[in-house]
């Protein structure tokens, strides 16, 4: 049952930590020798007696320290007005910090055309003024979701940084020719994959893919693998871009800016102007 399942997990948790606490534990390890989340099953297992009853897990105790008010994020500390420069360098601070695995690794949130969502992580590939790309397969859920209702949500989450940024945008295709530069710019064994794999649809087994793979391997062994036209990229092209700092007292700092379009109203009472047609407000947390 879910019940011993989750017996089981806990023993096991358990016993991991035991072991890395040297069995019976009389040093408890320092926290700069787990990783962020070995941290918290250590804080789960051993400070807390129990947190589950069987069937739920209590998590209502497990937060984590932030910054304190002297780190906030001030306005006057944004890099530039121009929120995709702001976004540069958060982003080149997130590659530059060592417990960051994958900086450029995102949530988007994409909806039916009913306004049902859905929502995944894929890799940043770039990002310029106009916005920011990701390459997929057009059929996959997500493709199908975009073609009938272009609009996204991107969050990046930088644990160590305590940092999010949120984006939010209108989404186009790129350009054939860019989709196929960066294409052939991958691994061979990329490439094949993304010919193999006709994403998100039901395959019986993962033999299926493997022969497919193997199979695919052999036809393209001395030529190029051409691009499928069900695989490319898209650009999200933002209208709200908001940045996210956690503080330890809760007072998190949020940072948004907007691009009002041509003919909408006058900025609101706290809104500043931006760079290139943006405006930005802080919000209450
Ligand atoms: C860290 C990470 C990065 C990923 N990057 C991509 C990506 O760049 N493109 C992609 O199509 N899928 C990527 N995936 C797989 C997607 O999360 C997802 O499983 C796949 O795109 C199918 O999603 P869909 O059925 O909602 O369309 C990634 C998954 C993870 C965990």
């Amino acid at each position: 049952t879910s019940g011993s399942v989750l017996v089981r997990m806990r023993r096991i948790l358990s016993t991991a930590v035991l072991r890395h606490i040297g069995l019976l534990g009389t040093i408890p390890p320092s926290h700069a020798s787990l990783t962020a989340g070995q941290q918290r099953v250590f804080a789960l297992n051993f400070y807390r007696k129990s947190t589950s009853d069987g069937t739920t897990m209590d998590l209502s105790d497990m937060r984590k320290k932030y910054k304190g008010d002297e780190d906030c994020f001030e306005e006057s500390q944004l890099v530039s007005l121009d929120p995709i420069k702001q976004f540069g360098n958060w982003f080149d601070q997130a590659t530059k910090c060592p417990e960051v695995g994958e900086a450029n690794a995102m949530c988007i949130a994409t909806a039916t055309k009913d306004g049902r969502p859905s929502a995944r992580m894929v890799l940043l590939k770039g990002y310029s003024d106009e916005g920011f790309r990701f390459f997929t397969n057009y059929e996959s859920r997500k493709g199908s979701e975009l073609e009938t209702n272009p609009y996204a949500c991107l969050v990046f989450y930088w644990e160590p940084l305590n940092r999010q940024i949120r984006i939010e945008g209108n989404v186009e295709r790129i350009p054939f020719q860019s989709s196929c530069d960066y294409f052939h710019s991958r691994p061979k064994s990329s490439q094949i994959g993304a010919v193999v794999s006709r994403q998100s649809t039901a395959v019986p087994n993962r033999d299926y893919l493997r022969q497919k793979n193997a199979e695919l391997e052999e036809k393209y062994k001395d030529t190029e693998v051409p691009m499928p036209d069900y695989w490319g990229g898209y650009i999200v092209k933002p209208h709200l871009i908001e940045f996210w700092q956690g503080q330890t007292n809760r007072l998190h700092d949020r940072i948004v800016f907007t691009r009002p379009k041509d003919g909408e109203s006058e900025p609101g009472e706290f809104q500043h102007p931006a760079e290139g047609g943006w405006v930005y407000q802080r919000l209450s947390p």
